[in-house]
């Protein structure tokens, strides 16, 4: 039986209609920005499997850095124990991150890193006294995760429709997406207008709010909507004179993707809380970290127990993960790798530009190492169908045909490799692009 085969019999794949369901991938290795199926295949990973490869597949640094670590310690209880790995990466992270970021806490995935922040922000107002203040602020067009508190701060949308009735109630206010304007303006004239909305929130939210949570300056899953940098600086001033927490949910923008090591610094603001995941450990292993400043740590030291985070994981801080995180951030540092983003970024700037003339391209969006392309059935009244759009589905196909997986986001057709993408293969996926768009988008 092949692959395919066995897989067909068993496995139940995320994110996917089993019934009408292409069959899936039957990948077999992975080396640099390529993966090899099983039936001959070699294909360009344009979409850094699920936003999280940064450095190539099977990098020899990274696979060393797991196999040394096996040899001494694959996996202890993190509650009431420590290790070296943990230890050091606590310490490499906090010489990265946001300056004033300096406690980290450990997790496994992307959205357990968003439930760990918002259940901090949530006990950080109990344990100062202020219970009252329990209300997420969250932004339309948000996705922080598939848990239930991480749907609950995603905006509502086909992934969390069927589990309404679990969600809690989040107040949901405008992001900055300038093609489609909540308020209908125009970004060349407009004065981010669109902060008002967060402005009255949290003023007419008074005592109710614990915190504003954001993906800043690019909103992933929600339709790779970028972000003026001024959008991100306001959110951290609203969030300081109306005294309440920010987090920001770098789990995609985290290590150098959109051309920072972290999208905060854009505009130059540390968050109250960070979360981050995916392209921490390279690609390689689950591991996430939220990381905090001191005076939220503070406020959870006490003599009264019942102030204690109760919150952790079998896999917190698994050792052969913080390993990898470890030698990524070697990688990082050793191979500049925010000099290759910008690099990548200007590339992309360049290549994407004249795609905007295409009549299916409605939008045209690049930052850092993340181009995107929103496509339209009538530009003039920017219809499309959203993450149902048949687009999606019809371009997946086309690509794969020419040796390059892209998985579009319905009507968002987005590009975003591993850095070690070289210039010819970027040049190659622009084209390729541009051709498909041609050909199957009219
Ligand atoms: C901004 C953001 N937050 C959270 C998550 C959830 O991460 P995970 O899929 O690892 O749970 C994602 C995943 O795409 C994400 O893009």
């Amino acid at each position: 039986m092949s692959l395919l085969d066995r897989d067909r019999a068993l496995v139940w794949h995320p994110y996917t209609q089993m019934k009408t369901a292409p069959p899936p991938l039957p990948i077999v290795r992975g080396q640099g920005a390529y993966l090899y199926t099983e039936d001959g295949r070699k294909l360009l990973d344009g979409i850094s499997s699920w936003w999280v490869n940064i450095h190539g597949h099977s990098h020899p640094r990274l696979n060393q850095a797991i196999a040394e670590q096996a040899k001494t310690l694959e996996h202890v209880i993190f509650a009431g124990a420590t290790h070296e790995p943990a230890v050091d990466l606590a310490e490499r992270l906090v010489g990265v991150l946001p300056a004033g970021l300096t406690r980290v806490f450990y997790s496994d995935n992307g959205s357990t890193a968003v439930e760990v922040a918002v259940k901090l922000a949530v006990q950080y107002w109990r344990n100062q006294g202020q219970p009252s203040r329990q209300r997420i602020v969250a932004l339309h067009h948000a996705y922080h995760g598939d848990t239930v508190g991480a749907m609950s701060v995603s905006d509502d949308s086909v992934f969390t429709k069927a589990f309404s009735s679990l969600l809690f109630p989040v107040d949901r206010v405008h992001p900055p997406y300038c093609y489609r304007c909540p308020m209908n303006l125009r970004r060349e004239t407009c004065g981010i207008d669109c902060l008002g909305d967060l402005d009255n929130r949290l003023k007419s939210g008074g005592d109710q709010i614990a915190a504003v949570l954001v993906e800043p300056m690019l909103q992933g899953a929600g339709g790779m909507i970028m972000w003026p940098r001024e959008f991100l600086d306001g959110v951290r001033q609203l969030c300081y004179r109306h005294g309440v927490l920010m987090i920001a949910d770098e789990v995609l923008t985290g290590f150098g993707r959109t051309g920072r090591m972290f999208a905060c610094e854009h505009a130059s603001v540390t968050p109250d809380i960070i979360c981050l995941s995916k392209a921490l450990t390279a690609g390689y292993l689950p591991l996430a970290v939220t990381a905090v400043t001191n005076a939220v740590y503070e406020a959870f030291l006490s003599d009264d127990r019942s102030k204690t985070f109760f919150h952790g994981h079998s896999f917190t801080a698994n050792p052969l993960a913080c390993a990898v995180a470890l030698a990524s951030l070697d990688l990082i540092e050793e191979g500049d790798v925010l000099a290759r983003v910008a690099r990548l970024e200007r590339q992309l700037r360049e290549g994407f530009a004249p795609l905007a003339q295409l009549p299916i391209a409605g939008d045209v969006r690049v930052l850092g190492g993340v181009a995107a392309i929103e496509l339209v059935s009538d530009k003039a009244t920017k219809d499309a169908g959203g993450y149902l759009d048949q687009i999606g589905p019809r371009l997946y196909p086309a690509f794969l045909e020419r040796g390059l997986l892209l998985r579009p986001l319905g009507n968002v057709l987005y590009f975003m490799p591993p850095y070690v993408i070289t210039d010819a293969e970027v040049d190659w996926v622009i084209r390729c692009i541009g051709d498909v768009l041609k050909e199957v988008g009219g």
